[in-house]
């Protein structure tokens, strides 16, 4: 199991990896125009490698499949090592993620998977990564756990590469969730990632150690 960050903002990418518990970084056009409105994507996305020097997912915003397929060449330009490409789950995306993968020997990450069968057929077009969005799946009222534990049980019984990543997290509980569910990876916002960090009892405790040691020093002198 692995965690990635789910975040282009180079502050807290910087705060995260000097935890050594992030492995990955994932954005989307969504987080970069909210976390850097108008950045230039190559300058940005490379920032965020020199800090992170880890797979760094960057997604395709074209759709038709040339252009989709162009895209990707230039952002693997970019940094051949650590760039991987983000493909939209549909039907061009599926002969994209084939060519990427198989022809061009480049890891995807397939995204915006919401069921068992999207998860499916993007590990059949060979994807290294499925994106389930575990909070976009809640909020049509269905159970993203029965979606992951589908998942992982078909791509270990047909022995697939794909490796799951459970996205769109809403909560500490999402995390845990899909970590129990059969997740290879989960990508977590940094706000919900400190919560994975904290306990009011931990807080406490530390506090009436630190106290108590203070307490000490200060009649011994
Ligand atoms: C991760 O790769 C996804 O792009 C991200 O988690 C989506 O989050 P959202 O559903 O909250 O937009």
């Amino acid at each position: 199991m692995a965690i990635f960050l789910d975040s282009s903002d180079l502050k807290e990418i910087r705060q995260f990896m000097a935890t050594g518990i992030v492995s990955g970084i994932t954005t989307n056009p969504l987080i970069i125009s909210k976390e850097n409105p108008g950045v230039d994507l190559k300058t940005h996305i490379l920032e965020i490698i020199s800090m992170g020097k880890v797979p760094t997912s960057v997604e395709l915003t074209t759709e038709t499949e040339a252009e989709m397929l162009a895209e990707a060449r230039e952002y693997l330009k970019w940094h051949p090592k650590h760039v991987v490409i983000k493909v939209p789950m549909t039907e061009i995306g599926l002969r994209v993620i084939h060519t990427l993968e198989r022809g061009d020997k480049t890891p995807v990450n397939v995204t915006c998977i919401m069921s068992f069968n999207q998860a499916y057929v993007s590990a059949l077009a060979g994807a290294t990564y499925v994106s389930i969005f575990s909070g976009r799946v809640r909020d049509m009222g269905y159970e993203p756990a029965r979606i992951i534990e589908q998942t992982r049980a078909v791509l270990e019984r047909e022995k697939l590469k794909a490796q799951i990543i459970v996205g769109s997290m809403r909560h500490m509980a999402d995390v845990n969730e899909a970590l129990h569910a059969g997740a290879h990876i989960v990508t977590v916002p940094p706000a919900i990632l400190r919560k994975m960090f904290w306990n009011p009892r931990t807080t406490e405790t530390i506090r009436e150690f630190n106290d108590a040691w203070k307490f000490d020093r200060a009649k011994k002198k």
